[in-house]
């Protein structure tokens, strides 16, 4: 099948290259020339592991390409997905739609044929309704170009094992043919995995999205208030969350405690559904995740507060090494990064930060480009007073402590994601510290 994917960042350039890697002669389209021209020549803008290959391989064998053209794009496709990004929008909780409507208004003056338009982006609920609409307003062919939504599940780092074999599939359609040729683009997916197949109105497409992340980020947020209470009665909530994981009801996943959620899609998708819910007038309903938000981003206060209160009450004069600058690890993503949150706090309060990231320092450069960087982790930790472990990569749990010992000016570390192996820090000499655990012996 022919199939566009208008919009090529983490969502789009995953989805082009899969659908590709699926058998579908695929165009992707984005207003980003240097983005264009660096997909168009195999090489991946953003780290994502795996994507370099298939990206690369289906650019080779001709199954993709890229243009910057929605004409082109109109012309090619008889299927159009639709992944560009739907931001928080400045000074207001709801999401930017100018990136939607950009592209509805660009792609729909030249649909002269069948066509059906895909929605993949999270938007808020009733988006399909008018952007349905919009498409038979400007659309030459009239209601022969049709609107469904597909919502797209994956996380940054697993995006392509998450597009390839998702946990399930999700349609709103207006049309059992729309259905039927939805089918036909996931067939490959379909027939291998026999992946669960959900299909229903554009509405409840819509809010799939919306309440997934909205429970997500409710269940960290949940365990890192339980977190609070562990500090203050005494428990170790790692404990707490493991015990609880264990009952199917609940579930082990996602109750990793400590500095909280960030990126581009819980923080800001959470709160674009209190936005709309408020629009539809059931405010009331959704309103928990305002504080869903608050106990995140509280995380982050608390981060720097324990710092601060490790170091001796004030971060003047004093050395923090931070490690991790990507939201989460496996990702060179730092939007919303808690990591950064809290290295530039620390910074601001006169503290000397240096921070390292395996693979997100160039983006991090650019959004704190005040902050010190380290391309290797004795270089960030050389002298320091503290050691701050704020993105749980792979490369920092295997850190040797008593290497490290002899590089730092304290042998103090926090570890904000409750994922380094306390006892081995410990036995070689480490004051170790985390949010909602206390170790016995332990003195600041
Ligand atoms: C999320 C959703 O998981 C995905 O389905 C959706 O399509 C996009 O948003 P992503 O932003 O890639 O994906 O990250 P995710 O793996 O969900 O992690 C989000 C944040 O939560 C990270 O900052 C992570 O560190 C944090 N997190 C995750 C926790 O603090 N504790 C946990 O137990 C799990």
């Amino acid at each position: 099948m022919r199939l566009t994917v208008i919009g090529t960042g983490y969502l789009g350039a995953v989805h082009a290259a899969c659908m590709a890697e699926i058998g579908h002669d695929v165009l992707g389209v984005d207003v980003d020339t240097a983005k264009i021209e660096a997909l168009a020549a195999g090489r991946t803008p953003f780290h994502e592991p795996g994507l370099d290959e298939i990206l690369a391989r289906n650019v080779e064998a001709g199954r993709l390409r890229f243009s910057t053209s929605l004409t082109e794009a109109a012309e090619f496709g008889d299927v159009h997905f639709i992944c560009v990004g739907t931001p928080q929008k400045p000074g207001s909780n709801a999401a930017d739609m100018r990136y939607i409507d950009a592209v509805v208004d660009g792609l729909a003056p030249h649909l002269h044929r069948d066509t059906l338009v895909v929605g993949k982006s999270t938007v808020p609920v009733g988006t399909a309704a008018y952007v349905t609409e919009r498409i038979r307003t400007l659309a030459p062919v009239g209601t022969a170009a049709t609107l469904a939504w597909n919502p797209e599940f994956l996380r940054e780092g697993f995006a392509v094992q998450d597009t390839l074999h998702p946990d399930r599939l999700v349609v709103g359609v207006t049309s059992p043919a729309d259905e039927d040729l939805l089918r036909a683009v996931y067939a490959p997916i379909l027939d291998s995995d026999s992946t669960p197949w959900i299909s229903t109105d554009l509405a409840t497409a819509e809010l799939v999205k919306v309440s997934a992340n909205a429970f997500l980020a409710t269940k960290i947020s949940f365990i890192n208030a339980i977190a609070d209470v562990c500090d203050a009665a005494g428990g170790d909530v790692t404990t707490v969350a493991k015990a609880i994981g264990y009952d199917a009801r609940i579930g082990p996943r996602f109750l990793s405690a400590g500095l909280g959620f960030g990126g581009g899609c819980l923080p800001k998708d959470i709160r674009a559904f209190l936005a709309r819910a408020a629009e539809l007038g059931v405010q009331d309903s959704m309103a928990f995740l305002k504080e869903v938000d608050e106990i995140n981003m509280r995380r982050r206060l608390r981060t720097v507060d324990l710092a601060r209160e490790l170091v001796g009450g004030s971060f003047l004069g004093r050395n923090i090494a931070v490690l991790g600058a990507a939201f989460k690890p496996d990702s060179d993503d730092v939007r919303d990064s808690p990591a950064l949150n809290v290295a530039a706090a620390i910074q601001l309060q006169g503290g000397r930060v240096r921070v390292h990231d395996p693979v997100a320092i160039d983006n991090a450069r650019a959004v704190f480009p005040t902050l010190d960087y380290a391309l290797d982790v004795d270089k960030a930790c050389e002298q320091a007073d503290l050691i701050l472990h704020l993105t749980e990569w792979q490369e920092y749990r295997d850190l040797d402590p008593e290497v490290l010992a002899a590089t730092v000016r304290s042998p103090r570390i926090l570890d904000g994601r409750n994922a380094l192996p306390v006892e081995r820090w410990q036995a070689a000499g480490w004051t170790v510290r985390a949010l909602g655990r206390t170790f016995a012996g332990t003195t600041v």
